[in-house]
């Protein structure tokens, strides 16, 4: 029986195009040592990336977490604050990687469905004055994740920028899913980043490649980047076999991105007929329930759903929320079954 997987879109299997990458690849002896700048598939995925980002240049890293704490390093020094959405990745699921490795203080903020507002931004930048940390960066997280995989679109991200920018601030985009809002804008993804210094985009959530984020900007950026990557012991060999099917997914992977806004949207009309379950409305491939109104707990339910081979979180920190992310491993047909199954639990 299959099991069905809504933890995460990081679940996603490569497909049979990407392996058949690494192949071909490997039969062109394309592989090298890129530590030593010797892959070329490594530097054909990062000029792609980078053009497909509308900046100078981009580096592959090994994960959406890496590619956040090197922005970070390559444009901020220890003692200073950055700020944060309160729920955002980068504060909360990094492990304290900005402060422990960086030595920067994170400032959360109250976000608007996680969009850090040019009000809140301006009212959280720290005065001129040696009792505080100078605040020095901003990161604003597209789509965001704990708010639904919620769309920051372009006019609300250059007016951020533009306060961020008129206060001397870098801004970094977590764009771990930014394709996602691209696509749901039908926009290029390099017009939600115009006014970023830096971007992190990953490879290995919605468009199913195995391993790999890149970070994005100037030649500068990217060369201070390159050099916190190396610190942080991400320098790779043969890296071109993590490329190859990075490539895939920037050239084959984004536009199919739309099944998944579909089918989450197929998921929302068939939760809703549940009777007290609140789901809350999803713009791209995260949707969120809330059990509030129900006998059951987040964790209770999780270990229901178990029993009949449906994978859910039930991450405490979303408190009495369950995420459930839609991804290419999962059909029309899984989430019909889904929903009659949580009817069948919650009694509906
Ligand atoms: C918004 C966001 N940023 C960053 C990351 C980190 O990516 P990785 O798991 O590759 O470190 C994630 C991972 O789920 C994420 O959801």
């Amino acid at each position: 029986m299959k099991t069905i997987d809504l933890r995460s879109d990081t679940v996603t299997k490569p497909t049979d195009e990407m392996i058949e990458a690494i192949v071909r690849a490997h039969k062109e002896d394309r592989f090298g040592d890129d530590v030593i700048g010797e892959d070329t598939v490594v530097h054909e995925l990062q000029d792609k990336a980078a053009k497909i980002l509308g900046k100078e240049a981009a580096l592959l890293v090994t994960s959406g977490t890496q590619g956040n704490v090197v922005s970070l390093l390559a444009q901020a020094k220890p003692g200073e604050e950055v700020v944060v959405e309160e729920r955002s990745h980068s504060y909360i699921h990094e492990a304290g990687a900005m402060a422990s490795l960086g030595g920067l203080y994170p400032k959360p903020v109250k976000g608007d469905r996680g969009y850090i507002t040019p009000e809140t931004l301006k009212s959280a930048i720290s005065i001129d004055n040696p009792h505080y940390a100078k605040t020095t960066m901003v990161i604003q997280e597209n789509t965001h994740n704990a708010s639904g995989g919620a769309i920051i679109g372009p006019e609300q991200f250059d007016a951020l920028a533009d306060v961020a920018h008129e206060n001397g601030l870098a801004v970094h985009c977590d764009g771990a899913r930014l394709f996602n809002a691209a696509v749901a804008l039908d926009i290029p993804a390099k017009r939600l980043v115009e006014r970023s210094d830096s971007v992190m985009v990953c490879l290995s959530k919605g468009l199913s490649a195995p391993v790999g984020s890149i970070v994005a900007g100037t030649e500068d950026f990217i060369y201070k980047a390159h050099r916190a990557r190396k610190r942080l012991g991400g320098g790779m060999r043969q890296a071109g076999l993590i490329a190859a099917p990075g490539i895939v997914a920037l050239e084959s992977m984004v536009e199919r991105l739309r099944e998944d806004h579909e089918n989450t949207q197929l998921l929302y009309s068939q939760l809703s007929r549940i009777p007290d379950l609140i789901v809350e409305e999803p713009e791209t491939n995260i949707l969120f329930i809330r059990l509030d109104n129900l006998k059951i707990n987040s964790m209770e339910l999780e270990t229901e759903l178990k029993k009949r081979n449906i994978l859910v979180y039930g991450d405490p920190h979303f408190g009495t929320r369950t995420r459930l992310v839609v991804h290419r491993m999962v059909s029309k047909e899984d989430i019909l079954h889904f929903a009659n199954e949580m009817e069948d639990i919650l009694g509906g």
